[in-house]
Formats: structure tokens, C-alpha cells, sequence
């Protein structure tokens, strides 16, 4: 709650009660393949299947952060007056209006009341049909009958981003536009799908998309230069200023699209229209999609559909705890953007534009917080991601999804991604045989999944130190630090960290379903590796980040900056490489050195100068970013190694302190939407301390959520089952989760009488107690009962 806004009672809508929020506040609209992001106030941008190359509408990337223009807009004209407003507010953005927006899963609804007359618009996107529906009602609230002219207005910016920002009046030359019953159809000549947006491959857009309404407009224009005039901008443009669009179309030209009605309301008087803004292979569809969504019922019932949809998924893993704000986020919201990022990858938010990215490493993060929550799409996105590595082992850092053309860049983590993603997939379903399944390679060839792994593992071994430990190579998890090993010597703590986990999980697995020679070899090299970095890598109260080609530590206590780094340490404890107590004591020295009110730096102090041979994370500016920014992909990790060490209070603060909820309650400070996570906040070596940046498309969604579930509430999948592991505040009483399993429904009762953080006195499952914390899989359809009751350990 703060003076922009609030959760609605039931948590599913975030309600913003006014429309200047310190940043725009984002959301998705979108199915699997159309994506319309949109701002409490109509602002924003859509695109299909790939940002880079299926643009729609037209975004400034100079423009949208700040000032979130342009959008889709609905100006209203008082024609005896010619006084114009917008129902969104901007871009005219009069004073004095009333005005709400509300945010809600796939739908965002924004109303105003200006000069007597209260406008409404949902815009969303239906779950099956590649198109932005807009439901408009404009009611006449006053004592006198009004005359109003309405104009819905996009910006079109077709096919290629990269060329259409580069060479922009060079690209609009193709621009292809036709008026044709009441439809306007736009299409471009000239269809680039390489990010650069260069070359001539003779190609037309295959695709063509329109706007329309169901109602016929009585005029429109498409040329910019027509609607806006010149010397004027989007809070004045001379068509609505003077009542009348001229119906210009703007082949060749830069294009928008405006459509005016007419509308006389007598005072109480409402009425509704539908705008559509969508994109088709063949033109004929535009007309088919106007006439379906031709009536407001056919959209309810879209809104109906999109209910149900989120319904059901939302549904099936859920918690009911003591603290309000985390039931919200991880019943609703976190899991909401958890989806977002596993459709759409790092492709298109508000800061990131146009990149087109499937990012290799990224998007087997984003897939685990789906597991649980469909466990069906999770497994096609497991063989598709697989269909992205080569025969030796080594991957694919990022791609496009239409021209599946991508790069590989030698990120040392990057085949390890796939080993867990693979192997948590196996815990969720239980689906041994998948090992067995055949998956392609990127250049031809397929095997089993289980080789995939295998030749993953191997790689990953091979690449490693005359003192066994692995190299750093192009980056490791942290982009930035590339240019630390590119000689081939310097060496990545977190890639040995990553690569322990993944030999002990893998190794396990390959004993109990007989390679044993598999899990003997892996299990020496995991020996090897953990020794090597206890040897070589403790310096003293942590754990340094690696050494670079030069010999020489980073994150050490020998350096002046970043002398710590806080992926090292919780890394340490999540893989189980941290011999004695180190893990204890290398995450004490994160608390001494590394926490702030808003969450732990990824290192601290910031690099404050280039260093040519660290890498582009000392080029951010300090406390921005990579460079010590508290960057919250990492505080998840922070937490789960904190619920590793049992210490439940620590978890749970830090999941408090760092959660959009309370970051939200400081807007003026924290500024960006407190209904999702942002990538980052400002350091505080930065002169922004606490803003965040880069919101919605970030690891942070995923694994949040799953930390929440599998570490802090304490619901494992493994091979056998679900092992019940709680670390909760001790302040907790009880909690309940409702999570399907394996085609069972699991309703647990946690019970906390004693007041621990950790440890199970019994655990009942349908009124009897069982031996041992997992609770095995039913696969009946059924519903079971589970009763945990916490206290001093005796499990
Ligand atoms: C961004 C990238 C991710 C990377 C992280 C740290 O979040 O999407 O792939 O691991 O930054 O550099």
C-alpha cells in the first residue's frame, strides 16, 4: 500500500489510484505468442513470437522508461467545447481527472471522470487469438446531453526493430497501408531477420496487421504527419484539435493508426465499443477476427476464458502463512511473472528492447518455477532447450526463436544449466524414462537425454585448471566478469560450486538407475574439485570469486574492491562444497560485509574504475547493475543457502526486506512496479541507492518462488517423493500449502508449536505417521492430507 496504490482485496489486481507512479508500471497482456506490454496508463508496445523481427506497434526506447509514450490512447473531444482529454490520461494528461488503473493476469483496466463523462477501457489479450481487444464504455454522467468525438490511436512499427530505429525514414518507405471495410491493414515490403536489421534478402514481412473496431469509424488516418501535424506532439495533435481525422493512408510513410467515432449521449446514457489491434498471416483474418469479437458478451467471455486459464494455473500450488504479503506474492504475483519470463525469456521489457533473446541460461531458470505448475509445457521446454546444445557438450548461449539463430559464446556455466534443469524436470515428474528419450543437438544428430547430461558434465570437467579447478573462459553466471579468463587460465569459484552440485545430484541419479560407472566417475571429479577449491579459493573468512589469467584472486580481501562477492558464498552452501564451517562463516562475512537496508550487494565496494582485465562489470557505474548492485537473482540464493544453515529468521528477513511488497511501500524511492520483481537495485555506491531497474525479465521470478516453496516452506521434489524440509521464522504458528504432485493433491498443515526455524517432530500422512521427511508419490488423483508438526528434531 502507498499513495500510488494498493493490492485489490483478493490480491489478483494491483489497484494504482493515480496515474503519475515515479516509473511507468508495466504489464504483460499476452498468450504464447502475442505480446502487448502495457502501462497503468495505455502505454507501450506489442510484438509477435519474437520481439526482434514481428514488431507491431512502435516503441521509442529513449521514450517508454520515462515517459512511457507512445501507447494506445483514447482521446475524447467535447465537440461544442473542442476541449480533448485522454480515458487513459495520457498523453494529455489533464489535471483534476478522475482515474484508476488496475493491473490483473493478462488484462489491464483503466477509468477516468473528466468534465462529466467517465470512460473505461480494458485492454487484453484473449488466450487463442493474436490480437489486442480493447472494451471501451463512455457514459454521459452529467445533467445535459453531449456530443463526443473518440479517437483510439496506435503507432505502427513494423517487422525488424533493430532497422526500423536505425534507419528510420530508410524503412518506412516500405510500409505498405490499405483502408479497406472500416479495417486498416498495414503490412511492409521489406523484411529483415537479422538483429542488425542489415542487408537486402529480398524478403516481404510475411504477416500483415490491422486495426479495426466494431463499430464502423466515420474517419481515420494513418500518416503520423495527417493525425499528429507538424510541430506538435501526441498531448496536441491537430486531428483531434480540429474534430476530424482526414482519412489519409501514408504508403511509404510513417504510419499510425486512428480511428474516430462519433457518439451522442444523453445524460446517463453509456455506450461501448471494441477497438482491436492484432497481427495475421492472411488479411481475410483480420475481418474474420473483427466480426467474432464484434459483440461485448465475445469479449466477456475472453475475459471469462482468461479468468479460467489463470485460474487453473495459479491453482496449483498455493500457501496460506501468517504473512499476508508473501500468500500474495507467491499465490499470485511472483508466479505471474515466473510465467512471464518463461514465455518471453529476456526479450522485451520497458529497459531491455528488441533483443529477441532466448537466453540459454535464462530460460532454464525460468522453467523451474513451472514445474510444478505444468509440468506437461515444462517437459516440451526441456526437449526444446535440449535441441540447443552440440554433440561435444557445449551450447548455445542465446537464440532467436523464428530464425533459431543464435550464438555460442563459451559462458562456462552454460552447459551446467542444463544438468539441473534436466534433473530437477526428473523430480517433479518422476519420469525416469525421459533419460531414454531422444533429443536433438543444434547441428544435427540427437541422443538420449541422459547423454545430453553426460556430455554437458564431461565438457564441463574437461575445462578446467592444471589445479582442477574450472575456468572462468568468456563469463560465468555473471555476464559482466568477461574478460577474467579469456587466455584460458583464470578460474570461476561459481562454475566449481555450480558443477559440485550438479556431479553429486547427477551422480545419484545415475546410481539408482545403474551406471554406476557414471556415478563413480563423477563422484571422484566432485571429490577432486571440492578439495582443489578449499585448497586454493578460501581466503580466510570467504570464499574468493575466482582468479584471474593472471594468477591473480578476485572477490579476495587482498583487493581494494569487490573484495567480496556474494554468489561465492551461498553458492558454497547450495552445492556443499564448503568444507567444515566455512559455509557458516563465509555467510556471516556476507552479513558483515555485503547487507544494506534494501538487500546484500552482489559485492561490495563497487569497481569504481574500468578494469580491462576484469571484464564490463567494472565499466556499469558503481552501485549500477552487475557492478554491486543488490541483484536479486542473487538474493534468492543468499536465502536458500541461509534455509541450508537452518537459519529461518535470516531466510525470511531477507526475503522480506527484498520483496517488491515492502520495496513498494517507498515508491518515491524504490520507484518501479511493487507487484514484480525488479533484475536490481541500486548499491549503495550508487547515487541511486535503492532504485529499481530493469524490472520484470529476471532468474529473480523463478527462482524466488521456488526458494519460497522448496527452502523456506520446505516442499522438495525428489526422485522418491516430496521431502518435507521446512525453514520458516520461528514468529510463524502454523502454515498451510496446497501443491499437486505427480497427479496427486497434497494438502499440508504445518504446525509450529515449539517456535523453531527448523526440524520435524511427525509427519501424518491421511492420519498416519510415517517414517523418515519424504512423503512418497500416490499418482491416484486423489487428495492427501499432511500433517507436519515442527519442533526439536527427532525426524
Ligand atoms: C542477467 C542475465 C543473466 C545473467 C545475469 C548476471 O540477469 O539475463 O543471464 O546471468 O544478468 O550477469
Amino acid at each position: 500500500m502507498s499513495e500510488y496504490g494498493h493490492f485489490s482485496e483478493d490480491g489478483r489486481e494491483y489497484v494504482i489510484t493515480r496515474p503519475d507512479t515515479p516509473r511507468p508500471w508495466v504489464n504483460y497482456l499476452s498468450n504464447e505468442k502475442f505480446c502487448a506490454l502495457c502501462s497503468q496508463t495505455g502505454g507501450g508496445y506489442a510484438f509477435f513470437e519474437t520481439s526482434g523481427y514481428n514488431r507491431i506497434t512502435k516503441e521509442y526506447p529513449s521514450f517508454v522508461v520515462f515517459r512511457d509514450r507512445p501507447g494506445r490512447f483514447i482521446y475524447l473531444r467535447d465537440c461544442e467545447t473542442g476541449d480533448y482529454w485522454n480515458i487513459n490520461w495520457q498523453p494529455v494528461s489533464k489535471d483534476g481527472m478522475g482515474w484508476e488503473s488496475r493491473h490483473g493476469m493478462g488484462y489491464t483496466y483503466v477509468s477516468s471522470s473528466y468534465s462529466g463523462i467517465e470512460g473505461k477501457i480494458t485492454y487484453l489479450v484473449p488466450r487463442t487469438e493474436n490480437t489486442e481487444i480493447w472494451m471501451v464504455g463512455i457514459k454521459n454522467v452529467g445533467a445535459k446531453a453531449r456530443k463526443l468525438s473518440s479517437f483510439s490511436y496506435i503507432e505502427w512499427s513494423l517487422a525488424n526493430y533493430a532497422f526500423n530505429l536505425v534507419e528510420a525514414s530508410f524503412a518506412q518507405l516500405f510500409n505498405e497501408v490499405s483502408y479497406d471495410r472500416d479495417v486498416i491493414l498495414v503490412t511492409t515490403r521489406f523484411w529483415n531477420v537479422s538483429p542488425a536489421g542489415g542487408g537486402n534478402p529480398n524478403l516481404r514481412w510475411d504477416k500483415h496487421a490491422f486495426f479495426t473496431s466494431n463499430i464502423p469509424p466515420v474517419a481515420f488516418d494513418c500518416l503520423e504527419e495527417a493525425f499528429i501535424g507538424t510541430y506538435r506532439d501526441w498531448k496536441n495533435p491537430v486531428a483531434v484539435e480540429q474534430g476530424r481525422c482526414s482519412n489519409s493512408i501514408g504508403n511509404g510513410r510513417d504510419i499510425v493508426g486512428a480511428l474516430q467515432h462519433d457518439f451522442e449521449l444523453q445524460p446517463g446514457e453509456e455506450k461501448q465499443f471494441i477497438v482491436l489491434l492484432g497481427v495475421v498471416y492472411d488479411k481475410d483474418d483480420a475481418y474474420r477476427l473483427r466480426d467474432h469479437y464484434s459483440t461485448w458478451d465475445e469479449c466477456e467471455r475472453s475475459m471469462r476464458d482468461l479468468r479460467k486459464y489463470w485460474d487453473g494455473y495459479l491453482g496449483r500450488t498455493t500457501c496460506d502463512t501468517p504473512d499476508k504479503d508473501f500468500c500474495v506474492s507467491f499465490n499470485i504475483w511472483n508466479k505471474y511473472q515466473a510465467w512471464i519470463t518463461s514465455r518471453w525469456s529476456r526479450m522485451d521489457s520497458y529497459y531491455i528492447g528488441g533483443a529477441s533473446i532466448i537466453g540459454w541460461r535464462d530460460s532454464w531458470q525460468d522453467m523451474l518455477a513451472i514445474l510444478p505448475n505444468d509440468t506437461q509445457w515444462a517437459r516440451q521446454r526441456t526437449l526444446y532447450l535440449l535441441e540447443h546444445q552440440f554433440p561435444d557438450g557445449s551450447t548455445l548461449h542465446n537464440w532467436d526463436p523464428l530464425t533459431n539463430i543464435g550464438v555460442k559464446t563459451g559462458h562456462s556455466d552454460d552447459p551446467l544449466w542444463l544438468v539441473m534443469g534436466v534433473l530437477e524436470h526428473l523430480k517433479e515428474s518422476g519420469d525416469i524414462e525421459f533419460l531414454d528419450e531422444s533429443a536433438s543437438y543444434y547441428d544435427g544428430g540427437a541422443e538420449t537425454v541422459r547423454q545430453h547430461v553426460v556430455r554437458a558434465l564431461d565438457y564441463s570437467l574437461l575445462r578446467r585448471s592444471a589445479r582442477g579447478i574450472p575456468l572462468i573462459e568468456a563469463a560465468d553466471w555473471n555476464d559482466g566478469l568477461d574478460q577474467i579468463g579469456r587466455q584460458g587460465r583464470g578460474e570461476s569459484t561459481m562454475v566449481a560450486e555450480h558443477l559440485v552440485w550438479m556431479l553429486k545430484e547427477a551422480g545419484e541419479l545415475f546410481r539408482r538407475t545403474g551406471r554406476e560407472d557414471l556415478a563413480d566417475k563423477y563422484e571422484a571429479a566432485r571429490e577432486e574439485i571440492i578439495a582443489a577449491t578449499n585448497e586454493f579459493l578460501w581466503d580466510g573468512e570467504w570464499y574468493v570469486r575466482g582468479t584471474r589469467d593472471d594468477g591473480q584472486a578476485f572477490g579476495s580481501s587482498k583487493n581494494e574492491q569487490a573484495r567480496i562477492y556474494l554468489n561465492a558464498q551461498s553458492w558454497a552452501v547450495m552445492s556443499g562444497l564448503a568444507m567444515d564451517s566455512r559455509g557458516e562463516i563465509a555467510m556471516d562475512s556476507v552479513e558483515k560485509y555485503l547487507d544494506t537496508e534494501y538487500g546484500p550487494a552482489l559485492f561490495l565496494p563497487a569497481y569504481n574504475e574500468p578494469n580491462p582485465k576484469i571484464g564490463i562489470i567494472t565499466r556499469f557505474a558503481p552501485g549500477t547493475k552487475e557492478n554491486s548492485a543488490i541483484f536479486n537473482h542473487s538474493v534468492c540464493w543468499r536465502i536458500m543457502a541461509e534455509c541450508i544453515l537452518s537459519r529461518g529468521d535470516k531466510a525470511y528477513e531477507q526475503w522480506k526486506r527484498t520483496s517488491f511488497m515492502t520495496r513498494g511501500e517507498e515508491p518515491h524511492v524504490y520507484k518501479v512496479e511493487p507487484y514484480i520483481y525488479s533484475e536490481y537495485i541500486h548499491g549503495p555506491d550508487s547515487t541511486g541507492f535503492g532504485e529499481g531497474e530493469f524490472t520484470w525479465m529476471t532468474g529473480t521470478a523463478a527462482w524466488m518462488w521456488k526458494v519460497c516453496l522448496e527452502w523456506i516452506m520446505g516442499i522438495r521434489p525428489v526422485l522418491d517423493g516430496l521431502m518435507i524440509d521446512p525453514c520458516i521464522p520461528r514468529v510463524w504458528d502454523e502454515y498451510k500449502v496446497r501443491r499437486n504432485f505427480r497427479e496427486s493433491l497434497y494438502l499440508f498443515t504445518f504446525e509450529n508449536p515449539e517456535h523453531v526455524c527448523k526440524g520435524i517432530k511427525s509427519i501424518t500422512v491421511d492420519g498416519k505417521e510415517i517414517e523418515g521427511n519424504v512423503i512418497p508419490p500416490f499418482k491416484d488423483g486423489d487428495a492427501h492430507e499432511v500433517h507436519v508438526v515442527m519442533g526439536a528434531a527427532d525426524v
